[in-house]
């Protein structure tokens, strides 16, 4: 029994084994994923220390598909507005029998903690930690490329906006080049690239003509703004103006490309209406397909013989 914490050094056979796995869950008509008896008698718990739509959903409605019983802890109404700490709350529900916590946290490393603190019964899945991870997201980003591109391998990926905030960008990065990317760009201001962005395998761009040309996938971020400081905000209209996905500046890519983004979205500060909901735009189709991958490692994590994470912890 391990856990899923990060994209960073998982194998491509791996990132591979998620995918397909995922693949198997959804129904020929597109519009179901299939219930399976995988997590009948297990017991998952939602932990959301920080808010969520489409992540804590999606892992709901996968752990039902499971045949798993599902517990979403009311953060706001728990015992931990009476001076309980987290570890005291973790074990509390540990004692309860419960067999998988899915943690969405705002520390960076958040998770890492947990899955060192538990105890071996309990697998832990990454929901997002701080800037650091949000390797579900990532893996459904993954599955949404290759079933409107065919294959990862090959292509040339754009992440565009505000990079250095991004959990999400971070996990991408990683199973993009993992899974064979020709080339992933990251577009945005300097003030909103992170400093080891080589290291991370990344092409920076600070314009949308260049950084956008001849891409076949183009991922939009919104403005983090929960994590930024004062100094590093950048005035909306102006970040439009120069970043925002419209129709004209989506012209600079292939003809086919398609238009993601994680969500929640900012229409007008990241994107326009016209793009978001055109006909490039798959950005519904990766919620549909986060119910199937979260399936898919929420299974894999309760019969694997291998933590789905490097085991290095993050810096906070
Ligand atoms: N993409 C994503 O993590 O969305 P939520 O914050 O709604 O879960």
């Amino acid at each position: 029994l391990k856990h899923f914490l990060s994209t960073e050094g998982l194998s491509r056979e791996l990132l591979t084994e998620i995918l397909d796995t995922a693949d198997s869950f959804i129904s020929t008509q597109e519009r179901a994923v299939k219930t399976v008896p995988l997590l009948r008698g297990k017991t998952v718990v939602n932990l959301f220390f920080e808010n969520s739509t489409r992540t804590r959903s999606t892992f709901e409605l996968a752990a039902k598909r499971l045949s798993a019983d599902i517990l979403n802890l009311d953060i706001a109404r728990s015992a931990t507005s009476k001076g309980e700490t987290l570890m005291d709350t973790l074990w509390n529900l540990e004692a309860m029998y419960s067999d998988m916590f899915v943690v969405r946290h705002s520390d960076s490393g958040a998770a890492h903690f947990i899955a060192e603190h538990v105890t071996p019964n309990v697998a832990i899945i990454n929901a997002g930690d701080g800037r650091h991870a949000h390797p579900t997201q990532a893996m459904l980003d993954m599955l949404t490329i290759r079933r409107h591109k065919e294959s990862i391998e090959g292509k040339v990926v754009a992440i565009v906006g505000d990079i250095l905030h991004s959990r999400v960008a971070r996990c991408q990065i990683h199973a993009l080049r993992t899974l064979g990317a020709a080339e992933v760009r990251v577009i945005g201001p300097g003030t909103l690239l992170p400093a080891d962005i080589d290291s991370l395998g990344a092409v920076p761009y600070y314009d949308m003509k260049s950084g956008l040309a001849d891409c076949d996938v183009v991922i939009m971020l919104r403005l983090q703004k929960e994590r930024m400081q004062n100094a590093l905000l950048p005035s909306e209209g102006e970040f439009f103006k120069l970043y925002g996905l419209t129709e004209e500046k989506l012209a600079y890519a292939k003809p086919d490309a398609i238009v993601m983004h994680p969500g929640p979205i900012n229409r007008g500060v990241e994107i326009e209406s016209a793009v978001a909901d055109g006909s490039h735009s798959v950005i519904l189709n990766q919620v549909s397909y986060g119910i199937a991958v979260r399936m898919a490692v929420m299974a894999m994590a309760m019969s694997g013989q291998q933590t789905l994470a490097n085991s290095e912890e993050p810096a906070r």
